[in-house]
């Protein structure tokens, strides 16, 4: 009934080994239980949006509360000011906010915002990180284009992070012509030194308005984002994920002089600013307003860095012990971890992930990432390390048998690809 079998790419079938659960029911902190009452522990839950936990009391508690009063009205609610002022005090540089329900509006938001100021057409993006937007500006220029216009297409460029004479080329080759520059402000590399302040003083010279995506990094490197992290404030930032712990909720953030074009206190065009049926729907503020409260109050993101160092540490130890290093690698963030797998020559592999994957999974661990959230518990922790410890030791068999010999079934593919 569903085409690719889910309604996120991500979380299809083709995205797990063939011995993966099909269905998740229920979810608590930070396990699972599947539709034959297995249980597992998670990773990277909601992709990378519960951060705080599966069905976190106080933020479903709000919710529900807010429901019971009404959820969308004629006029705003008073919730609207309320959230706006909060997460604009978390901020730094950002002067308005516009809530919508996807990371993708506010993406999508801010590049049509850049392109109402200055008048020009051209996007640059990073070519280095994953994903924008589902919007044609950014799915344009990715493998998953059938559908997109190549006139909209053309419109988007790619430069590489860290390395400004990639973007400074695109500037000489289209003077004029570059709306806004669009990248996290950290991935998986971290910034070289001077990096962002000078991409950012480039942007200036140029006339574009520099867009951080902090979909990811928001809620995870600094509760005031990457931009506090990193100590660089970009014109307009884009949040969501974290932000209502799952619930559907996003922000576009920036500099008054940008955002009121959106507004009806000026004399230029008005720009169609995230005006959305369902935008700034009641439960979704509430679990805002819960889930900042919480993330001020207990320190979520140290916890989150915390509990990242305690996996870190634990699944090195397993690398050194299986001598695995150049074959299995943690990468990133410990707020954000993704692992690398390798072929006996070196190669990233595709039946490797999906072995191991397929042996987490038998070890009662999903971890498409090692991306923690706040509910994972010293013991949760070391009981992936545990099934860790054990995958790696088929890891190494398969190594040097064949991996055949261990996976079940067909291997996982890039989850953006062109062909199936
Ligand atoms: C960095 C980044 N930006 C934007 C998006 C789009 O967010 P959404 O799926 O909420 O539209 C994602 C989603 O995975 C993302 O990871």
């Amino acid at each position: 009934m569903v085409p690719g079998g889910a309604h996120t790419n991500a979380k299809g079938d083709d995205q797990f080994p063939e011995e993966a659960p099909g269905f998740i029911v229920r979810g608590l902190g930070c396990h699972v239980w599947d539709v034959d009452g297995n249980e597992f522990i998670e990773y990277g839950m909601g992709l990378r949006a519960v951060t705080l936990g599966h069905a976190f009391p106080p933020v479903v508690r709000a919710a529900h509360e807010e429901m019971l009063r009404g959820i969308n009205f004629s006029r705003p609610s008073k919730l609207e000011v309320d959230l706006a002022e909060k997460f604009l005090g978390l901020i730094d540089g950002a002067d308005m906010v516009k809530f919508a329900k996807n990371g993708s509006d506010v993406t999508t938001a801010a590049v049509k915002l850049a392109r109402a100021c200055t008048g020009r057409d051209l996007v640059a993006i990073c070519g280095d990180h994953p994903f924008f937007s589902v919007d044609d500006w950014f799915i344009g220029v990715t493998e998953l284009n059938a559908g997109v216009p190549a006139a909209i297409a053309e419109l988007t460029l790619k430069f590489s992070y860290n390395d400004l004479d990639s973007l400074r080329s695109l500037f000489d080759r289209h003077p004029g012509r570059i709306a806004c520059v669009v990248l996290e402000a950290e991935a998986v590399a971290p910034p070289k030194p001077g990096y962002l302040e000078r991409l950012k003083s480039l942007c200036e010279e140029k006339g574009s308005v520099l867009i951080f995506d902090e979909m990811i990094t928001g809620f995870r490197w600094h509760l005031g984002g990457a931009q506090k992290f990193h100590g660089v404030v970009p014109h307009l930032s884009a949040f969501g994920k974290a932000l209502g712990n799952g619930f559907a909720i996003s922000a576009l953030a920036g500099k008054r002089e940008l955002m009121r074009l959106g507004g009806l206190d000026h004399n230029q065009p008005r720009v169609f600013l995230l005006s959305t049926t369902h935008g700034a729907e009641g439960h979704a503020m509430a679990a805002a307003m819960e889930t900042i409260r919480v993330y001020q109050e207990m320190s979520v993101v140290p916890a989150l860095w915390r509990q990242g160092e305690r996996l870190l540490a634990g699944v090195n130890q397993c690398i050194d012990r299986h001598k695995l290093t150049g074959k299995f690698a943690m990468m990133g963030r410990p707020c954000n971890l993704i692992y690398q797998t390798r072929d006996s020559a070196g190669n990233p592999s595709q039946e490797f992930r999906t072995l191991f994957l397929q042996e987490l999974i038998r070890a009662g661990v999903i971890a498409p990432s090692f991306v923690v959230s706040f509910a994972h518990t010293d013991q949760d922790i070391d009981r992936t390390i545990a099934a860790v410890d054990s995958a790696l030791s088929v890891y190494v068999k398969a190594l040097d048998e064949g991996v055949e010999k261990y996976l079940v079934g067909r291997p996982v593919k890039p989850v953006n690809r062109r062909f199936n």
